[in-house]
């Protein structure tokens, strides 16, 4: 075999060629500030991202603290802006405690790596997000995949377990079909065989339950001493960063051994500034939920003849026959003025490809009601 750099080089260039016979290339688009283009494609639920408040205060962070928050807080120290953040994060979700991370990413990781190790048994979705399998990977616990939302299967799983430790981990609102967990079925059969159920309820928090506080506290979870919540910042809060809520004991002992936190520098101040800043808006955001919920139900009456899924939150998906058909469907919104999620194998768990469409109620309604036909005229 050819080895050096022009064989690797070659190597890679054949590799791409495959991917784009395939429809698999992904494609860095430029994105122009204020380029007009109506967002069904970002996670900015409820269009927090530029709201006034929302980035007063993140400027105000901005010009106490710098840029960057220069290291992890274990070394450079604790802002009183991310022990805000996370006391009421603590408070929203209704947990002992909160930790910030600065990616919603490195948060499941974590959460993950806290909950299991060598010798214990995770059951894990077969749809989560990719930071969860991460997370399971690098876990070095046994990991069982479940057939996704089979509550069946997963207790079967942790039947035979013995008498290891177990923990269930699923997505709460699953971030490409939008379809809802069966959280409360899923916590009952954690109870019955004594494991912790871990939720990552990104897709839910300022979407779904009381206050916005997300799946897990419309499921009737809060405070349930074996359920841990993970969450980001980047979604329904318009802004970045991870969450990890659970007992106290459990932040403690991510602060003191969670690789995910300690060896990260810490989410900028401004950014969890800001981020404090939505959580107020989210959780007076009533209005804004039921605008969100009536917009994700009117893309399946006006995209007739697809298949669209049933939303349970804000990601509404639309089922496309082959990834070359989704990626023209995308590119053609695109070229009108609507950005869409398209998504492929190897980023939809069942290998089939999707338009994801995620509801984003800071586009007027108008708009968004326009974006919808134009999204009908590019279809297949
Ligand atoms: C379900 C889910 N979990 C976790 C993440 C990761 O969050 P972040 O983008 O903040 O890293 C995402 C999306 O990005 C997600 O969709």
């Amino acid at each position: 075999m050819e080895t050096g750099p022009a064989a690797w080089l070659d190597a890679l260039d054949r590799d791409a060629v495959r991917r784009r016979q395939a429809g698999l290339r992904r494609e860095l688009r430029p994105r122009a500030a204020g380029d007009g283009v109506v967002d069904l494609a970002g996670n900015d639920y409820l269009g927090l991202s530029r709201h006034p408040a929302v980035l007063a205060a993140a400027g105000e962070a901005l010009t106490r603290y710098g840029l960057g928050a220069t290291g992890s807080r274990l070394v450079r120290g604790s802002t009183e802006v991310h022990a805000a953040l996370e006391a009421r994060l603590a408070g929203l979700l209704g947990t002992g405690g909160a930790l910030v991370y600065s990616s919603g990413y490195l948060a499941n990781v974590g959460a993950v790596r806290a909950l299991a190790g060598p010798g214990t048994l995770l059951v894990s979705d077969a749809y989560n997000h990719a930071s969860i399998v991460d997370g399971c990977r690098g876990s070095r616990a046994e990991v069982v995949v479940a057939p996704h939302a089979d509550v069946a299967a997963i207790e079967r799983a942790l039947a035979g377990r013995g008498g290891r430790r177990a923990v269930v981990v699923t997505e709460s609102v699953f971030s490409v079909d939008g379809d809802l967990a069966p959280l409360a079925d899923l916590h009952a059969a954690c109870r019955r065989r004594g494991a912790l159920l871990l939720v990552d309820d990104a897709h839910a928090v300022g979407v779904l339950g009381p206050s916005g506080a997300g799946a897990a506290a419309a499921a009737g979870l809060t405070g349930e001493p074996d359920v841990v919540v993970t969450m980001t910042l980047s979604k329904a809060f318009g802004a970045a960063g991870g969450v990890v809520a659970g007992p106290a004991a459990l932040v403690a002992g991510l602060v003191d051994t969670g690789r995910t936190f300690i060896y990260d520098t810490a989410l900028p101040p401004a950014v969890a500034a800001g981020a404090l800043a939505a959580l107020d808006l989210v959780r007076d955001g009533e209005d804004l939920r039921a605008e969100l919920s009536d917009r994700a139900a009117l893309v399946g009456k006006r995209l007739v003849g697809h298949q669209v899924s049933e939303p349970a939150a804000g990601v509404v998906s639309v089922a496309v026959a082959t990834p070359a058909q989704a990626l023209a469907w995308a590119d053609d919104c695109r070229r009108r003025g609507v950005a869409v999620g398209c998504f492929r194998p190897p980023s939809t768990p069942d290998g089939r490809s999707r338009l994801r469409l995620t509801i984003n109620v800071g586009v007027p309604r108008a708009v968004f009601e326009n974006a919808l036909d134009i999204i009908a005229e590019c279809g297949p």
